[in-house]
């Protein structure tokens, strides 16, 4: 199968030295990369900025802005057979860049921000061939907020992540994940390595994009 695995932050330039970002490693998602390339699937990765070994056979496509992986997404998409939205792309962006460092004042300042497009929602339409998977990253009501997140965006599969406090998924080498699926169920997967779950997350996507197709045959 083809792997489209989007992971890492985004960057949103203020001016020329600065920018709105978040705390995303990108571990989950080259974890995720990596354990589909170890069971065989090609793997187009289209990564924010991060600072990790690239995964040796995987197509890398490195981007920065949330235009830019939305513009990376859109050339890679049309073959894909399981699309994995991991990265955290940032909600908003700063709705004029200044060409030049902006310069200290000192009195209050403030930004305008306008919403970034949502990548995810603006390929999850209901005629795709794809599997869609989406990640939800939440502080609060969890399982919750993860459900809204599948129907919301017409997902398949949605995986909710806790990046609160001393557990938090971000930045970290673990993570402890709940599966909501489209039909249902949910599924938990207890503290481990980002790579052990990756491993695990890597086989439930590739056996819920190969039920979609036998469904489907006549
Ligand atoms: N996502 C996206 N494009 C955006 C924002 C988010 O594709 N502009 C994707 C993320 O990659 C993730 C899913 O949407 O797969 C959920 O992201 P999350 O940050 O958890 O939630 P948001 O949709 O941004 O909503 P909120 O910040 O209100 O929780």
């Amino acid at each position: 199968m083809r792997f489209l695995v989007t992971a890492g932050p985004t960057r949103e330039p203020i001016d020329p030295v600065r920018f709105l970002s978040n705390r995303s490693s990108g571990k989950m998602g080259y974890a995720i990369a990596g354990a589909a390339l170890e069971a065989g699937h090609e793997v187009v990765l289209i990564s924010g900025p991060v600072h990790l070994d690239r995964p040796h056979t995987a197509k890398l496509i490195p981007v920065s802005t949330s235009d830019e992986m939305f513009e990376a997404v859109n050339r890679q998409i049309r073959d894909c057979d399981v699309f994995v939205m991991c990265a955290a792309v940032a909600d908003y962006k700063p709705a004029n860049v200044s060409a030049t460092k902006i310069k200290k004042r000192s009195d209050n300042f403030s930004l305008q921000l306008v919403p970034t497009r949502d990548i995810l929602a603006s390929h999850s339409k209901t005629d795709r061939s794809y599997l869609v998977v989406g990640f939800a990253a939440e502080t609060n009501d969890l399982e919750e907020n993860a459900k809204k997140k599948l129907a919301e965006k017409n997902l398949d599969i949605v995986v909710a992540n806790d990046v609160s406090g001393r557990d938090s998924a971000m930045e970290s080498d673990e993570n402890e994940v709940i599966i909501l699926f489209r039909e249902g169920a949910t599924k938990k997967i207890s503290r481990a390595p980002k790579k052990i779950i990756a491993r695990e997350l890597v086989n439930i996507f590739a056996n819920a994009r190969e039920k979609r197709l036998t469904k489907k045959m006549p």
